[in-house]
């Protein structure tokens, strides 16, 4: 039997296909960011065996009246239970960034968490979106910088705030610091030159998260 889901492409069945793609057009350091996990990524290792060890039991012939997977999450109205969690530097994956994921969510019927590290306008996310956004704060910058975070983010229409309690200390990363992370993303061109790819031609997609992503600059 043909499964009765619509795709957009035969390239994309699945989410490992996605990941194959992103892996071909993303600019190494930032696949990298995305993909990679903390200290030998056994965390990272662990968490995919331990989804692997989720099986879903059939149960055919029952009769189930109201198949409706609604759910209601502090006030909000989702269509089913999950929402889009925050992923910092989400601009430098695609230019519509945080812009696009909020919209995206929106149209899926659930909300998004904008992250603290954003490379769009929280109050151009919020505008992107007719569904719930929601702040994900990182203390930063000190007290001061989250407060005049804060009250941004409410006078912008954010209704909830997420407060994130696992990052005492940024996780050793190593991929990261193979690959320039730190310098790509700072303002110097000198320091950021000797991380850009090598290859001839140079991708497109390296055009792009230099014009668009490399340094987010609006917060
Ligand atoms: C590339 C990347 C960036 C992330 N950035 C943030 C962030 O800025 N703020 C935050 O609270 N969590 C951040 N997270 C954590 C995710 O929101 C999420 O909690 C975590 O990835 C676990 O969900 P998962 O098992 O679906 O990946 C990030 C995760 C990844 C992989």
């Amino acid at each position: 039997m043909v499964a009765n889901r619509a795709l957009r492409s035969s390239q994309v069945v699945n989410i490992e296909d996605l990941r194959r793609l992103a892996e071909r057009r993303l600019p190494k350091s930032v696949f990298d960011y995305l993909d990679g996990g903390a200290e030998a990524e056994l965390t990272l290792a662990e968490n995919c065996r331990a989804f692997r060890d989720v099986t879903f039991r059939l149960r055919g012939a029952v009769a189930i009246a109201d198949c409706n997977l609604k759910t209601r999450v502090l006030g909000h109205e989702l269509s089913f239970p999950a929402m889009l969690a925050p992923v910092g530097y989400s601009r430098l994956m695609h230019p519509g960034g945080e812009m696009a994921v909020a919209r995206a969510a929106a149209t899926a019927g659930t909300g998004y968490i904008l992250s603290t590290i954003s490379g769009h306008k929280l109050e151009h996310v919020k505008a992107a979106s007719q569904g719930p956004v929601w702040y994900q704060l990182y203390s930063l910058g000190g007290r001061e910088a989250a407060e005049g975070a804060l009250d941004r983010a409410r006078r912008a229409g954010f209704s909830v705030l997420v407060i994130t309690v696992d990052t005492p200390v940024a996780g050793m990363r190593e991929r990261d610091p193979r690959n320039g992370m730190k310098e790509l993303l700072g303002t110097s061109l000198f320091a950021k030159s000797p991380m850009s790819p090598t290859s001839s031609p140079i991708p497109a997609s390296w055009h792009r998260f230099c014009a668009t992503g490399a340094c987010p600059t609006e917060s």
